[in-house]
């Protein structure tokens, strides 16, 4: 039976009413059409970003006015408080500006237990991604689950990266200066294939949903990465570093995966890193015959 999301979780329904709203006035700039600016050489930003964030920032004050608010657009709201809400009010704007329908809200809630050094985090305890397009809500409260429109969700039981999906994406700053491209090169050729939909924030809701086995990115910012990253956790999937270490909201890089087949990527990140000469890729026969293996085992 699949549990559905219970009635006493104490910041999602809230949280989950502010995401819709927004996510409804994103839809109503989707299908107008609106203009882009910029705000580097390919860092974009729209009316429906600034838009989303005022209603989030009065909507989080209204509810919870004692909690901070820190969004990508600027806001920097009660910073000094216990709770503060991470908010990305439009992830994925690079595809919402050429009308590809891949992008979402995010709210992540850290609590902040006084005395917290200001470069060390908090937890993560509540998460609320939603998708307009799709009219996916995701959530998730430390602790109790994750759900997808209220049903409870799982990772994915795949066990090893040869049968994985797998994501990832790029800066639009400095993208120069990403290392990225040649891990996307042999992941490509050691999986199903790797996914670059153009949002973290959907990356990892789908990673907890179990429709990606794993995502990992260099580069990306507490907005991104907050609610996401408890909606894995509560999902029974692992998050961390390149090096298999802990997750950090500031640490620049997130590996995401079902668990399962973790270890493996981490190796695979670890030798790419050292420059060692890497496991070669399966023959095409290879591949055939290590899948009849694991089939064989699971029998
Ligand atoms: C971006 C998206 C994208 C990721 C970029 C982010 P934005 O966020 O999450 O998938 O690859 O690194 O900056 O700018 O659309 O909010
Ligand atoms: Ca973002
Ligand atoms: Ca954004």
């Amino acid at each position: 039976m699949i549990a559905a999301e219970p009635q006493n979780l104490r910041w999602v329904p809230k949280a989950s009413a502010i995401a819709r709203e927004a996510g409804a006035s994103l839809r109503q700039f989707f299908s107008q059409g609106v203009v882009t600016e910029y705000k580097g050489d390919v860092d974009l930003v729209t009316i429906a970003d600034r838009t989303s964030e005022k209603l989030i920032r009065e909507r989080l004050g209204e509810v919870f006015p004692d909690h901070g608010v820190y969004g990508e657009e600027g806001t920097r709201d009660r910073m000094e408080g216990e709770f503060r809400w991470y908010v990305d009010p439009l992830d994925g704007t690079t595809n919402f500006a050429h009308n590809f329908p891949q992008f979402c809200v995010s709210m992540g809630l850290e609590h902040r237990l006084p005395g917290t050094a200001p470069d060390k985090d908090g937890a993560i305890v509540a998460a609320v991604i939603y998708d307009p397009m799709r009219d996916e809500l995701y959530t998730a409260e430390s602790g109790r689950g994750a759900w997808l429109n209220g049903r409870s969700i799982h990772v994915s039981r795949i066990p090893v990266l040869a049968e994985s999906l797998v994501s990832t994406g790029f800066p639009s700053r400095k993208r120069h200066d990403s290392p990225n491209v040649h891990f996307y090169h042999e992941f490509t050729l050691r999986s199903h294939g790797v996914r670059r939909a153009g949002s973290a924030a959907l990356d990892l809701a789908f990673v907890a949903s179990g429709r990606l086995e794993a995502f990992w990115e260099f580069n990306l910012n507490p907005w991104d990465t907050a609610a996401g990253i408890l909606l894995v956790e509560e999902a029974g999937g692992r998050v961390g570093d390149f090096a298999g270490g802990p997750f950090q909201l500031n640490s620049r890089e997130v590996l995401a995966s079902n668990g399962l087949i973790h270890e493996e990527l981490v190796v695979l990140f670890k030798d790419m890193f050292a420059g060692r000469n890497l496991t070669p890729i399966p023959t095409p026969q290879e591949f055939a015959q290590q899948r009849a293996e694991r089939a064989a085992i699971a029998r």
